[in-house]
């Protein structure tokens, strides 16, 4: 599997892009995309998954263009829209095999499928009620559920684990690595611990554009000898942002103690070890 990105921007008014000359090469394995808001993952994930067009460039899946061939994508294609919108009425089962009747999917296996996938997501229990009285992180997870159905090899994942509690989260990467071997995943997110244990890659992006691309240790090696930690007066604290990255601040007795990054460390500063939490910081307040 070979995801190419070559040169691609999307323009929404004449001078507004919300994806700009963008270039990504991504192979098997998961792919973390990580960005604040409004950097343009959306906008990146909804062309891949052909439900938008580039203004310009060309994405290629095995170098068949995905603008000329859309339904080669499309049959491999598993894809949770950000705005994910589901029937309120229909219950899981109901909602399911609607959906896979939509995409085409039948047969003597889709019933087995449909109840593997529930079980995987831990909604066998409410799965005859109806999804209108689910609650928020129950609907995302139908909405991981649909996106899986075909059983995918290049699956997109745009905010998912919005909603989802800490159980339910480490359920979801479980699920997430078994399903990654010889599949292309892609995974966006703005929370960096979303994606920290199950990316093996990760790509920043902001503004439209991407800032960096690799593995985690590439990533963080961007500021390994710049995290520090040290305590400083509360009032302190306006002039101390003005001069360095502050990651963190903790009360310490009447002090802050505050984690920080910078490449002129104040006296009695600690180096800490770095962390993709640290890199993403530094990496999308200095672009
Ligand atoms: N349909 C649209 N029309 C005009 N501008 C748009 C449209 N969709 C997105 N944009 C703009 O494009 C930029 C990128 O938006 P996008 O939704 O891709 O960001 P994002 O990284 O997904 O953000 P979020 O974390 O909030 O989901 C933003 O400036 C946004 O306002
Ligand atoms: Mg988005």
């Amino acid at each position: 599997m070979k995801l190419e990105i070559q040169n691609v921007s999307k323009r929404y008014q004449r001078n507004r892009y919300g994806l700009k000359d963008f270039s990504i090469t991504i192979e098997k394995g998961i792919l973390g995309l990580l960005g604040p808001n409004g950097a343009g993952k959306s906008t990146l994930l909804k062309m891949i998954a052909t439900v938008n067009k580039p203004s310009d460039g060309i994405i290629s899946l095995n170098k068949n263009n995905i603008a000329k061939d859309a339904n080669y994508m499309r049959k491999q294609l598993g894809f949770l829209p950000q705005d994910f919108g589901v029937y309120p009425n229909l219950n899981a089962y109901e909602f399911l095999e609607y959906m896979a009747a939509m995409k085409g999917i039948g047969g003597p296996n889709l019933k087995p499928r449909i109840h593997q996938l529930l079980e995987g997501l831990n909604l066998i229990d409410t799965a005859k009620k109806p999804i209108g009285t689910y609650s928020g992180g129950m609907k995302q997870r139908i909405g991981i559920a649909q996106a899986l159905l075909n059983s995918p090899k290049i699956i997109i994942f745009d905010e998912p684990t919005v909603g989802l509690d800490p159980e339910e989260r480490v359920r979801f990467r479980n699920l997430i690595s078994d399903l990654a071997n010889d599949c292309i995943v892609i995974l966006s997110s703005h929370i960096v611990s979303d994606i920290d244990t199950i990316a093996d890659q990760v790509a920043v992006m902001k503004n439209g554009t991407l800032i960096t691309h690799g593995n985690q240790e590439n990533i963080i090696s961007n500021v390994h000898d710049k995290v520090y930690e040290t305590s400083i007066k509360k009032e302190e604290l306006g002039t101390f942002k003005l001069n360095h990255i502050v990651v963190s601040t903790s009360r310490k007795n009447e002090n802050l103690l505050v984690r920080y990054i910078t490449t002129a460390p104040i006296a009695n500063s600690i180096r800490q070890v770095a962390t993709l939490e640290d890199a993403y910081l530094y990496l999308t307040k200095n672009n």
